[in-house]
C-alpha cells in the first residue's frame, strides 16, 4: 500500500480467512526521491504525462518487489507458499464524478519480478457501478474492529483521513473526511525540510488561528453528504497556498517562525476537526474510537482528537491488536483475498456503488 502521503510503501504479510485476518509481518521502504517527485508532479496536470506515468508505474513495481521480496525474506517464507499480492498502486487522479480514478501500477511487472499473484486495480470496477470508488476498508474494518454489543469508529489518517462507522448488525459505513496528513507534511516540509512532523512535537508549540480555521472549515467538501471521498485534486499545494493567500499571508521558508508553527496547528486543528465534526454527525452514540494510520503518530493530533471527542475512548489500533502502519497495507490484502475467492469489496453504503462488486484483476505469475 502506498497512499496519498506519499510518505513510500508499506507492506504486510497476512494470514486471512472467512474469521479474520492476522498479519506475520511488516516492512515499509521509503520512495526514491526521484520517484517520489514524479508522482508527486502527476497528481497535477503536466507535459508528457503518458510517459511520465508509464515510468513512475515501473518504478512503483520495482519498490513493491523489493517490499514483497525483504517480507517473504523476513517471515521465511517463499514465493510459492503466497497466495496473492494486493497491490494497490498509486493514486495520482481521482475524479468519480467524471467516472475515473487512476492508480498508477504494473502489476504484471510485479507478477514478473516476484514470481507470485498480482491483484490490482480495486477501485475501477466500483466507480464502474456508480460509486466512488473509495473509501474500500470499511468492509474491511469490520471483519476485524467491529464488536457485537456497540457501535466503534475506526479513523484511518493517511494523507486524507476516512471513518468508518461499524454498527452490530449493520452494514459499515464510511467515507473521507478530508485532509490528514497532506498539508501537514507539504507545511512542515516548507519550513523545516522535513517530510512531516515528527510526533507533532513542532506544530504542538504553535496556536491556532481560530479565524483562519472557520475559513478553512468552510470548504464545501466539509459539508458535503455522504457518500464522498476526496484526495490531492482538492486538497494540495494549491489549497494551502489560496488559503494562506486570502488571509494576507505568503508562504516562503522565511516566513516568521512563531507564524509557521501557527499554521502548522492551525492546519493540525483542521485535520483534527473535520475528522470528529464528521463523528459527531454520524454516529453521535459511538463509544469507541480506534485510530491507525501514520496520523495516529502524531501526538498534537491525536490530542485534540481527544479533546474533541469527550466520552469516547480513542485509542490506537496498536491497542485492538494490529500496529497503526499495518492496517491499510492489511486491508488491500483482505481485498486481494475477497478477489481471490470471489467476495465482494465494497460496501455499496459506503460507496454508493448500484450493489456489491467483486473488485480487483488477476496478474497471474505463471
Ligand atoms: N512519527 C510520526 N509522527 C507524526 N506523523 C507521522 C509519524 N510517522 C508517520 N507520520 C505521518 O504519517 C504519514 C504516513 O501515513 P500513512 O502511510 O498511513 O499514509 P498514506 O500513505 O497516505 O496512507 P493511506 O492513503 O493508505 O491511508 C506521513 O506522511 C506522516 O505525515
Ligand atoms: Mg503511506
Amino acid at each position: 500500500m502506498s497512499g496519498t502521503s506519499l510518505d513510500g510503501v508499506d507492506g504486510v504479510l497476512a494470514r486471512i480467512d472467512e474469521g479474520g485476518c492476522a498479519t506475520l509481518g511488516h516492512a515499509y521502504l521509503p520512495f526514491p526521491a526521484g520517484l517520489k517527485q514524479a508522482l508527486l508532479a502527476l497528481n497535477t496536470p503536466g507535459s508528457n504525462e503518458l510517459h511520465e506515468a508509464a515510468t513512475a508505474a515501473q518504478g512503483l513495481a520495482v519498490v513493491y518487489a523489493h517490499l514483497v521480496q525483504r517480507l517473504c525474506e523476513a517471515c521465511d517464507v517463499l514465493p510459492d507458499e503466497v497466495t496473492a499480492i494486493g497491490a494497490h498502486g498509486q493514486t495520482v487522479r481521482h475524479r468519480p464524478e467524471l467516472g475515473y480514478t487512476i492508480q498508477l501500477n504494473q502489476p504484471a511487472l510485479l507478477a514478473e519480478l516476484s514470481g507470485i499473484d498480482v491483484v490490482a486495480d480495486f477501485r475501477s470496477r466500483d466507480v464502474a457501478a456508480g460509486g466512488q470508488g473509495a473509501p474500500l476498508v470499511p468492509a474491511f474494518h469490520q471483519s476485524v474492529f467491529a464488536r457485537p454489543d456497540r457501535t466503534v469508529v475506526v479513523i484511518n489518517i493517511g494523507g486524507m483521513s476516512n471513518v468508518s462507522i461499524l454498527r452490530p448488525g449493520a452494514s459499515p459505513l464510511g467515507f473521507d473526511c478530508g485532509p490528514g496528513n497532506a498539508l501537514l507534511d507539504a507545511w512542515c516540509e516548507l519550513h523545516t525540510g522535513q517530510p512531516f512532523d515528527a510526533n507533532g512535537g513542532w506544530g504542538a508549540a504553535g496556536s491556532v488561528h481560530e479565524d483562519w480555521l472557520l475559513d478553512a472549515l468552510q470548504d464545501p467538501y466539509f459539508t458535503l453528504p455522504p457518500p464522498k471521498s476526496t484526495g490531492r485534486d482538492l486538497f494540495n499545494d494549491r489549497w494551502l497556498t489560496h488559503w494562506l493567500a486570502s488571509h494576507g499571508h505568503t508562504d516562503g521558508p522565511q516566513a516568521d517562525p512563531q507564524l509557521a508553527r501557527d499554521v502548522q496547528a492551525t492546519l493540525c486543528e483542521l485535520s483534527a476537526r473535520a475528522i470528529t465534526q464528521a463523528i459527531h454527525e454520524h454516529a453521535p452514540e459511538a463509544l469507541d474510537a480506534v485510530v491507525c494510520g501514520g496520523g495516529a503518530l502524531n501526538h498534537d493530533l491525536m490530542r485534540r482528537i481527544r479533546e474533541q471527542l469527550p466520552g469516547v475512548q480513542v485509542s490506537s489500533s496498536d491497542d485492538w491488536g494490529m500496529p497503526v502502519m499495518q492496517v491499510e497495507a492489511a486491508a488491500f490484502a483482505w481485498l486481494a483475498w475477497a478477489h481471490v475467492n470471489r467476495h465482494p469489496g465494497n460496501v455499496p453504503e459506503a460507496t454508493g456503488a448500484r450493489g456489491p462488486r467483486v473488485l480487483g484483476a488477476l496478474y497471474p505469475a505463471r
